[in-house]
């Protein structure tokens, strides 16, 4: 007795599936000559391999486009008149919907092949998807991302603290991670601690701890963050952002190896890996003193620079085959990759917002993309110009012309004031374009 039921939508022309039926065996068929038809027998049955037959050049392509669209749970095959697939907008709609395709006169073992194959795809489609655990895994095979793997390997089995550097969004976290794994603080915890998100009478207690009574309401003693990462690795982001005054005590913790709670009044060892990481650049906070100089030479002993993803774009593709993957669960099941035009507006695109932009840009195209492949316009990204249309994303032409005006401004030896009066910006807001673009502030500039 056979189970599967395979749909036969030979628009308008019955007959051509008399040969056909001759060879499908197995199958339990049900045939219409129209999309009305198919519609009705696709809510009446449980069908999830249908054949669309396509004899003649005459149809209404959209009509058919908007309803593979809407039924794209289902796993289409294409039959088609070999004189019809000569039409690109045929082509483009048997590529975009469909997982294969047969020109007559048909080679029956070839179409059962892909039916079987076809009844796969849709059981595999229905399988619940495994969570994916979340690793600690570097995506990525360009030079400099090579160049990154070599540098967290080296310093990960040194006990002095790291300091990371990188554009926001780059992947600090997961280098600091990387680090922790590699490790001899790997078998301890792996405690992150955003300095910037602390409130700023809290951060004391919330770090260092506190001993009952304390302070009103400090009804029992609690250890704080830095003491809970004992016999593994703290992670202090964005540490920039560290109240000046908390920073002597973090110094001093760091010299000691060894902190007091609030209302404390022992010592209390804490052997753990300090991995510190800031997106802004320290010496320039150290040279306008929100920074203490102490704390950053202690911080300062190892560097890692996590490279933006501009200039990695040979990751783009293994990047977001994995963010496809990991995002799996969010997306439509018919979906199935990118096109080439979603690679090629990739490539084009320059990343400010780094591999946390690409990861909000896929996330939102899996919920979003209506065909089988992903588009540029599902990513929020224009096409890839090849040249000869004259016509660039706008995103990437920008960031390059921010780039490009604040570099030029400051090679004249202009003082930022006068290069952020010049471009009709804040001060503040130049300091952080440069920092986003990774700009230095020339000598010359400095003292103006
Ligand atoms: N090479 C990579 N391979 C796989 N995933 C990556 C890679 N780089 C970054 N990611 C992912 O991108 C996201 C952002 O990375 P992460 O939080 O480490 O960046 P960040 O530099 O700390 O950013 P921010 O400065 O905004 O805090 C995370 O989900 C991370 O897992
Ligand atoms: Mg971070």
């Amino acid at each position: 007795m056979t189970t599967k039921t395979l749909l036969c939508v030979a628009m308008g022309d019955l007959s051509s599936l008399d040969t056909l039926e001759g060879v499908i065996q197995g199958w339990d068929i049900c045939k219409t000559g129209s999309l009305t038809g198919a519609a009705k027998l696709l809510r009446a049955r449980h069908v999830s391999v249908a054949l669309l037959i396509l004899n003649s050049e005459d149809r209404a392509v959209p009509e058919i486009d908007a309803f593979l669209r809407e039924h794209g749970h289902v796993q289409w095959v294409a039959v088609c008149q070999p004189l019809v697939l000569q039409h690109e907008r045929y082509r483009q709609l048997v590529a975009e919907h469909c997982c294969d395709f047969h020109t007559w006169p048909v080679d029956g073992q070839r179409l059962r092949h892909t039916l079987g194959h076809a009844h796969g795809l849709a059981t595999l489609h229905r399988a619940p998807r495994p969570v994916p655990a979340v690793s600690a895994r570097l995506v990525g095979r360009a030079p400099a991302t090579r160049r990154l793997l070599d540098q967290t390997a080296r310093v990960a089995p040194v006990r002095a603290p790291v300091l990371i550097w990188g554009e926001s969004g780059t992947g600090k976290e997961l280098v600091a991670q990387a680090v922790h794994e590699q490790s001899p603080y790997a078998d301890g915890p792996f405690v992150p601690i955003n300095c910037g998100a602390i409130a700023p009478g809290l951060v004391q207690s919330e770090l260092f701890g506190y001993e009952k009574g304390a302070f009103t309401g400090a009804n029992q003693s609690h250890p704080g963050l830095l003491e809970s990462a004992n016999g593994g690795t703290i992670f202090l982001d964005e540490i920039g952002d560290l109240p000046l005054s908390m920073q002597a005590n973090l110094l001093r913790f760091l010299q000691e190896k060894s902190l007091m709670r609030v209302g404390g009044t022992r010592a209390v060892p804490v052997d753990a890996r300090v991995i510190a990481a800031s997106h802004v650049d320290l010496e320039k906070a150290v040279a306008n003193g929100s920074f203490r100089q102490d704390l950053y030479y202690r911080l300062n002993v190892l560097t890692i620079s996590v490279p933006p993803l501009r200039e990695r774009k040979e990751d783009l593709e293994m990047l977001a085959a994995h963010f496809f993957e990991r995002y799996a669960a969010e997306r439509s099941p018919r979906l199935q990759g990118y096109s080439s035009a979603a690679h090629g507006a990739m490539r084009q695109h320059d990343w400010p917002g780094n591999v946390r932009e690409l990861i909000n840009r896929i996330r939102r195209a899996l919920v979003m993309a209506e065909g089988r492949l992903v588009q540029p316009s599902d990513l929020g990204l224009a096409e890839a110009s090849n040249g000869s249309a004259g016509c660039v994303p706008l995103d990437g032409v920008r960031v390059r012309a921010e780039r490009q005006a604040i570099e030029v401004g400051l090679r004249n030896g202009k003082s930022v004031t006068r290069v952020a009066e010049e471009l009709g910006i804040s001060r503040m807001t130049l300091y952080r374009l440069m920092a986003k673009h990774g700009i230095d502030v020339p000598s010359r500039s400095r003292a103006k």
